[in-house]
């Protein structure tokens, strides 16, 4: 899969992201205000680069953390098993946390993630994700405050990947195979 030859269709730009990103950090800001740290935490891989940004618009005291779950693989396709492979650092109890994520795309992973958290006791537990594909969506879940709705494609950049390639692009931008 990953060799077919691919090129990629630019859908939103570094410059929609970034305005985005601050109207999306007021939000957040004016939901947290008055709590003492925020702890913002990442899924791995893909929301790297979002939560750079993010936390860098939010003016208030905030604690990085990251949790990994296992991947697509090589694949375009999503797998209904989640393995958590890096768990957090922090402990969460009582505290107030910003789950951070990419693209909500079945929901499988958001959902296996705030059930692990939500079983930690947090005071308060929030998502945010970049990118929703709500068509896509097999759990029950919806995050608190979405980037850009999205439809059922696959996209790359901007931390997000097919197979390990394109995370560094600035822009998001979708993948549309050729040569068949
Ligand atoms: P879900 O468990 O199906 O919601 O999938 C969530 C994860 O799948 C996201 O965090 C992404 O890492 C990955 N994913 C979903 N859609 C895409 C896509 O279009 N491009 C790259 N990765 C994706
Ligand atoms: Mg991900």
């Amino acid at each position: 899969m990953p060799d077919r030859p691919y090129v990629i269709d630019r859908m939103i730009s570094a410059k929609e992201i970034a305005a985005r990103i601050e109207a999306l950090a007021d939000e957040i800001h004016a939901e947290f205000a008055g709590c003492g740290k925020l702890v913002v935490v990442g899924l791995l891989r893909g929301s790297f680069v979002f939560i750079a940004d993010l936390v860098r618009e939010l003016d208030m005291n905030v604690e990085v953390d990251f949790i990994e779950t296992s991947s697509y693989g090589n694949s375009t396709e999503s797998s209904r098993e989640v393995r958590i492979v890096k768990d957090l650092s922090s402990d969460i109890e009582g505290r107030d946390v910003l789950v951070v994520e990419d693209i909500v795309d079945t929901g499988h992973t958001l959902s296996h993630v705030l059930n692990l958290l939500h079983s930690r006791s947090p005071n308060k537990l929030k998502t945010i994700a970049l990118l929703d594909k709500p068509s896509r969506r097999e759990a029950d879940i919806c995050a608190d405050w979405i980037g850009f709705e999205i439809p059922d494609e696959f996209v790359v950049g901007y931390g997000i990947d097919f197979a390990q390639r394109n995370r560094n692009l600035p822009y998001i931008g979708k993948v549309r195979f050729t040569g068949e």
